[in-house]
């Protein structure tokens, strides 16, 4: 085979076969193949489009690039959970140890913040102790005992599209939504899921600005799941605000506790509940959502999704005292209150321009490998559609770093809006892709 000719035939707006497609990831992954041409056949895609056949040829040949967990041995069905990015967005906190409980095995690969956007093991580091790197073994074992386990996604997980995200990033190429779909599609079937639930933000703190995108994104993606044989289902939900109120990794960790405690954001509980119900049903533990829904929140109630989140705390060698003193998570040296400017009604709030706000306080990266501060960050004290009186706190920014505060009070300032007059809410669950 040759590559030009592969990028001829896509050039063209030709259908490529699945052994074309696996031909020119594999030559990609094993350096037989210049960066020039792949970046020729990416910008071919992003104009000419692939097929749900194509799609889904590329998402296995990235998924077979490299490791492939096999879960066999752990009984159950493995269902993962995947967000497209949001803003405080603590689901995965929440949910392992919820879903957990209701007995679906929980085996996740996640990653660390990168831009305004928070993972999962830099939240999880937050717990003083807490070990985020399992050896394959470990984490197999902890599956076993306690059906859950945690664990930052290794490099040698479907390399190909680590290959190509970076050089996407460089050649225009990453907003095509047959190349995010199989991207995304790709690492979760490399970590071994069995079936998978997605959530796909819409909204400004999103990838996804408009609901039309963010549905033709949702079913490239379910679509996949289903050519491949690994069931998916997408639920669509609104980031037009930050979803819970906090951001910042010891302060998420405080609110995830906080939700398992039978406290906690609404909006939170809600698409945890939304998301965890799916999981249930795909992971055969409930018969329809409404059941899912109900089994869950009496996990909630009766704590028993809580004393899940020690136990797995525990066996990664985690502190689990912060469930009952949250104060034993790392604290800031700096707290201040950013407050209203006037009276009014809470009309609009960047989640976007919050997340930059958190990262520029230490809680998130700005370049890969960046060192960053567990303890800082925001909690909101506002929500959309509020009244506030003049002078009324709309969030307390937290850092070690004194310097910060002012320009996040100014992005803060800026990033929410207060007018006279009251605004339309949009919903938060927009709608499901199955
Ligand atoms: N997230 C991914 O994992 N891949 C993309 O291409 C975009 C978002
Ligand atoms: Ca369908």
């Amino acid at each position: 085979m040759h590559a030009a000719d592969i990028i001829t035939k896509k050039r063209n707006g030709e259908e490529l076969s699945e052994n074309e497609i696996a031909w020119l990831i594999q030559a990609y992954t094993d350096d037989k193949l210049p960066d020039y041409q792949m970046a020729a056949w990416l910008m071919a895609v992003f104009f000419r489009g692939m097929t749900d056949r194509e799609t889904a040829a590329l998402t296995m040949a990235m998924a077979n690039s490299g490791e492939q967990v096999d879960l066999s041995q752990v009984p159950g069905i493995k269902v993962d959970k995947h967000s497209t990015g949001g803003v405080a967005d603590t689901t995965t906190l929440v949910l392992a140890p919820l879903v957990a409980a209701a007995g679906v095995p929980v085996a996740k690969m996640s990653g660390r913040g990168l831009g305004f956007t928070g993972g999962t093991i830099d939240k999880l580091e937050a717990i003083p102790g807490f070990k985020a790197t399992l050896e394959r073994q470990e984490f197999i074992a902890n599956l076993q005992q306690y059906g859950i386990a945690v664990t930052g996604q290794s490099a040698a997980i479907a390399p190909a599209d680590g290959k190509l995200y970076s050089l996407r990033d460089v050649t225009a190429t990453v907003e095509s939504i047959p190349l995010i779909a199989s991207s995304i599609m790709s690492k979760k079937i490399a970590s071994g899921a069995d079936k998978i639930v997605l959530d796909v933000k819409v909204g400004n703190g999103a990838f996804m600005k408009t609901r039309a995108d963010a549905v033709i994104l949702a079913e490239a993606m379910v679509n996949i799941g289903r050519l491949v044989g690994r069931e998916t289902v997408a639920i669509l939900t609104n980031m037009d605000q930050p979803l819970g109120m906090a951001i910042g990794n010891s302060l998420e960790v405080k609110e995830a506790i906080e939700l398992l405690s039978g406290r906690g954001t609404a909006a939170l509980k809600e698409v945890c509940l939304e998301l965890g119900s799916q999981m249930l049903v795909l992971g055969g533990q409930a018969k329809t959502p409404a059941d899912g829904r109900r089994l869950l929140t009496n996990l909630i109630d009766n704590r028993q999704a809580l004393a899940k989140f020690g136990e797995f705390i525990t066996a990664q060698q985690g502190d689990s005292a912060i469930l009952q003193d949250t104060g034993k998570l790392p604290q800031a040296g700096f707290v201040q209150k950013v407050t209203a400017p006037c009276q009014g009604y809470i009309t609009a709030v960047n989640a976007a321009q919050i997340g930059y706000a958190a990262m520029r306080l230490g809680a998130g990266r700005e370049y890969k490998g960046q060192t960053i501060d567990v303890a800082a960050g925001i909690q909101m004290q506002c929500r959309l559609g509020q009244y506030v009186s003049c002078g009324q706190p709309l969030a307390i920014i937290y850092t070690n770093d004194k310097s910060k505060l002012k320009q996040a009070d100014e992005i803060l300032q800026q990033a929410i809006e207060i007018k006279e007059q009251p605004t339309v809410i949009p919903p938060l669950i927009i709608g499901l892709v199955d």
